[in-house]
């Protein structure tokens, strides 16, 4: 089908489905066991329902807003996925250049088929990137990796937090993985019996505590965020030892099956963080199964800063490069401004809960 044909970002992933390699496929849109929580992540935003406000002024519509003191022009950002040239021979860069001619804020993964660099070195202008980080048994590895993307100018340290040992993706697994040239620095033997995943994610250390994280400011002057929080209590725990930002989210549902969705966290979290006057001293993220401006709108409703997206531009960008993941970015925002448009809000700042109704969310 022709791109122009893609109206949505479910299109990308049927159109990606047929045309990827079976390795590449496999990888990017495996989940977890039975992949239960994957599937739940988008249907739990259809447990949350709009109360549209009317008569508003919605002639103009601005969704620009700012994510850890940096503008964006939408409030969701390209979130970390690995081995990008599985699905295009270019990898991560395609990504980049995309998000630039967007304003979108990339994050770039620890595991990317590009080298880091590369990834910063296709930057263009102000542009925004921020580093996920998978935290090295080797603690002067992963000191070396935070300090070079601080210099290098990324606005956020994103450690992932869910992922002490790689869940269990079947799809991965049956499909053998060879190499597409990665930049993998584990600096160990490979086992590729065990899908991509498996292969490349030896070097993570289970070891990694709360007591880690002071150790971490110690290093950076950067942001952190934690990513892969799924329960208040973490919230509240991540307030407390300082970090700026969470991400609540379950990676894609390719960790824990059956954890729950980001959004179901976010619903529970945010009230307990406004009790307690604790709402702004922590950027609080999503991602998971985000594919409508209305789920990104339902997130930001609920008190979410932004969100993170994954699949949709690894298939975007498989199926049609560049060009395709600009068009998945407009896609959404045309969604968003009709959308904001049609619940009455103009800006960003006219979000709020009781432009929800979230009974159904709870009392499935
Ligand atoms: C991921 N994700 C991920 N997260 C992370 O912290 N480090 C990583 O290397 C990866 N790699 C990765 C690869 C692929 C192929 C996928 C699909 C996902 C998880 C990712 O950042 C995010 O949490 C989910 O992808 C969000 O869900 P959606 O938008 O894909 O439904």
């Amino acid at each position: 089908p022709l791109l122009s044909q893609c109206y949505n970002l479910h299109d990308f992933e049927a159109v990606a489905r047929r045309i990827m390699k079976r390795t590449a496929w496999g990888y990017y849109s495996s989940a977890a066991d039975d992949e239960i929580t994957m599937r739940e992540n988008h249907s739990a935003f259809h447990r949350i329902w709009f109360r549209p406000q009317i008569l508003v002024n919605v002639e103009t519509i601005d969704f620009s807003t700012t994510m850890l003191g940096t503008k964006c022009s939408i409030p969701f950002y390209v979130t970390a996925t690995a081995l990008g040239k599985l699905g295009n021979p270019e990898g991560e860069v395609v990504l980049t250049r995309a998000a630039h001619k967007h304003d979108i804020i990339q994050m770039i993964p620890t595991l990317a088929s590009c080298s880091f660099d590369e990834i910063v070195d296709a930057r263009q202008g102000d542009q925004v990137q921020w580093l996920q980080l998978y935290v090295n048994k080797d603690r002067e590895i992963t000191k070396r990796i935070v300090q070079h993307a601080e210099r290098r100018g990324c606005k956020g340290l994103f450690i992932t937090v869910d992922a002490p040992q790689l869940g269990r993706r079947e799809k991965d697994m049956r499909s053998k993985f060879t190499d597409p040239g990665s930049n993998v620095q584990s600096g160990q033997e490979t086992d590729t019996t065990q899908g991509a995943a498996r292969a490349i994610s030896t070097f993570i250390d289970p070891s990694l505590s709360w007591d880690d994280i002071p150790w971490f400011r110690s290093i950076t002057d950067m942001p952190i965020i934690l990513k892969g929080v799924q329960r208040v209590e973490d919230v509240l725990r991540a307030i407390d030892v300082g970090v700026q930002g969470v991400v609540l989210s379950n990676h894609g549902g390719r960790q824990l099956d059956f954890a729950r969705s980001g959004v179901e966290v976010l619903a529970e979290t945010m009230p307990v963080l406004r009790e307690r006057g604790l709402d702004r001293r922590i950027e609080v993220f999503v991602d998971g199964g985000v594919r409508r401006a209305t789920d990104i709108i339902k997130c930001l409703c609920l008190g979410a800063k932004g969100v993170g997206i994954g699949r949709p531009f690894l298939y975007a960008m498989s199926a049609y490069g560049q060009e395709g993941v600009e068009r998945a970015f407009q896609l959404l925002k045309d969604e968003m401004e009709m959308n904001m448009r049609l619940i009455g809000a103009a800006s960003i700042a006219d979000l709020h809960p009781g432009l929800l109704d979230t009974r159904a969310l709870f009392s499935h």
